[in-house]
């Protein structure tokens, strides 16, 4: 086994499960690029600062791109015995231009530079993750206007409560997603904040230019404590945090893609693309990707708290557990990505079943609202006009019929003011039209909610 390259005050080598134990770089070596571009923003302000030669700077940066190109060729190999990604960098570029490598690491810490590296990839992936959210959004409100005035039964308890429109239903989700989107839009602005120069914990003797490094690697700011910037992953936990939130929106929405899809409901139809058969069964057409979601929702729940159990009992500045963050967010981030783009290809491939779901709504009682409503137009208390309708309700079930079949002049017995314009109004698109409030379920409210809606969503 090759020497660590901290390696000057051991005389043994590290025992062979401690060093597999130890290393990280099968986790963290998809931080290679943002780990190439610290380093080359590190060595540029050395270089500006004259802490290190011209020379030597371009020596360096030469090194670093040509292993980019043989990490681009697949000639890279990285090796568990150099830990993690940031000592297999150096470990190549001394192997590459000789010991003036060595100069690359001059006013440095792993502990700056990880944390960097974390900072770059968590604003890559957010900015990613937040793009994703806006393409699910654009599909949600082609679907919400292709199916504009399709009406659907809306339910609490999920029992029937009242017709809405399809569309009205669908944009909800909209705007759980929006808010989503804003939650990591501001997260960036801790995000975003630099931390190199921090050094081990302490900083730095060198005369380094900290805004020259976080300038060039396109941070707002940085740490203004040294010991906060190497030891801080609130910003890991908050991301976490919205990933979870929007998981479980996820969740919901896939507790519902299931249950529609299912002979009971038979609102939807999924695409055969987005789901899978039976391995027994050949009739069946499962909704394996809403599962997948509900369940990885699951998943990341636990690498939130996962990361939030390894950072409580942590004293200052650096120490080793920090290593477990990437695994947690690494996995919370891929699997939220995934699912917030399969899932819109399974949304946009999907096909809605509008004969069957205005059926359902009229083969119901979610018109009784609109029988009380009407009583409370004939001047009769709205708990009053609750009791009757729910008399007339138990009427028509005991009687097998619906409530716009209930004969004229049985109504008449219950409230004799009642004229035939009742029947009008048990009609569900007549209930669903005259919802005009501004946030309503009418096609004029909905029409304008949509309208607004386009303004959050950029477009490509
Ligand atoms: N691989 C380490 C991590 O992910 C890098 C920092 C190591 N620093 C140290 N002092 N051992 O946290």
């Amino acid at each position: 086994m090759s020497k660590a390259l901290w390696g000057g005050r051991f005389t043994q080598s590290m025992n062979e499960q401690v060093a597999n134990f130890n290393q990280s770089i099968e986790v963290d070596q998809r931080l290679f690029y943002h780990d190439m571009n610290g380093n080359i923003a590190h060595v540029n302000m050395l270089q500006n600062k004259n802490i290190i030669s011209k020379d030597d700077a371009e020596l360096i940066i030469n090194g670093l791109n040509a292993i980019v190109q043989d990490y681009e060729a697949g000639t890279v190999d990285f090796k568990k015995e150099y830990e993690d990604i940031h000592l297999n960098i150096e470990k190549l570029l001394i192997e590459k231009i000789g010991p003036v490598g060595g100069k690359m690491h001059t006013a440095r810490s792993r502990n700056d530079q990880v944390a960097t590296d974390m900072h770059l990839y968590a604003r890559e992936q957010t900015e990613t993750i937040i793009q994703s959210i806006n393409e699910l959004q654009h599909v949600l409100i082609t679907l919400s206007k292709k199916y504009l005035s399709v009406i659907m039964p809306g339910y609490t308890h999920m029992q029937r409560a009242q017709p809405i429109l399809f569309s009205h239903h669908i944009m909800t989700y909209f705007w759980m997603l929006n808010r989503d989107k804003e939650r990591f839009n501001d997260c960036l602005k801790r995000v975003n904040v630099s931390p190199l120069g921090s050094g081990a914990l302490a900083g730095t003797t060198f005369p380094i230019d900290q805004q020259f490094t976080a300038h060039a690697l396109g941070f707002d700011s940085v740490y203004p404590n040294s010991i906060d910037a190497v030891s801080d992953r609130d910003y890991i936990l908050d991301l976490m945090h919205n990933i979870n939130v929007l998981m479980m929106h996820l969740s919901r929405f896939s507790e519902e893609i299931i249950l529609w899809c299912s002979e009971e409901f038979k609102f939807i139809t999924l695409s055969d693309a987005y789901t899978t058969g039976s391995s027994i069964m050949p009739q069946k057409k499962n909704p394996d990707m809403a599962e997948l979601v509900r369940g990885k929702s699951g998943t990341v729940a636990g690498n939130y708290m996962g990361l939030l159990m390894t950072l409580k009992g942590l004293p200052l500045a650096y120490n080793k557990d920090l290593q477990e963050d990437k695994q947690s967010f690494f996995n919370s981030v891929d699997t939220v990505i995934q699912s917030v783009q399969i899932f819109t290809g399974m949304i946009e491939s999907m096909e809605v079943n509008t004969e069957h779901l205005i059926e359902t709504t009229k083969s119901d009682y979610s018109n009784a609202t609109e029988l009380a409503d009407y009583f409370v137009t004939l001047n009769i208390p709205f708990r009053e006009a609750h009791e009757i309708t729910g008399k007339l309700v138990l009427y028509a079930i005991d009687n097998d019929i619906l409530l716009k079949d209930i004969p004229l002049s049985h109504y008449k017995t219950v409230v004799p003011k009642i004229n035939d314009d009742i029947y009008e109004k048990l009609d569900p698109a007549y209930a669903v039209n005259r919802r005009t409030n501004v946030n309503g379920t009418s096609i004029n409210s909905v029409s304008l909610q949509i309208e607004k809606a386009e303004t959050y969503i950029q477009k490509e």
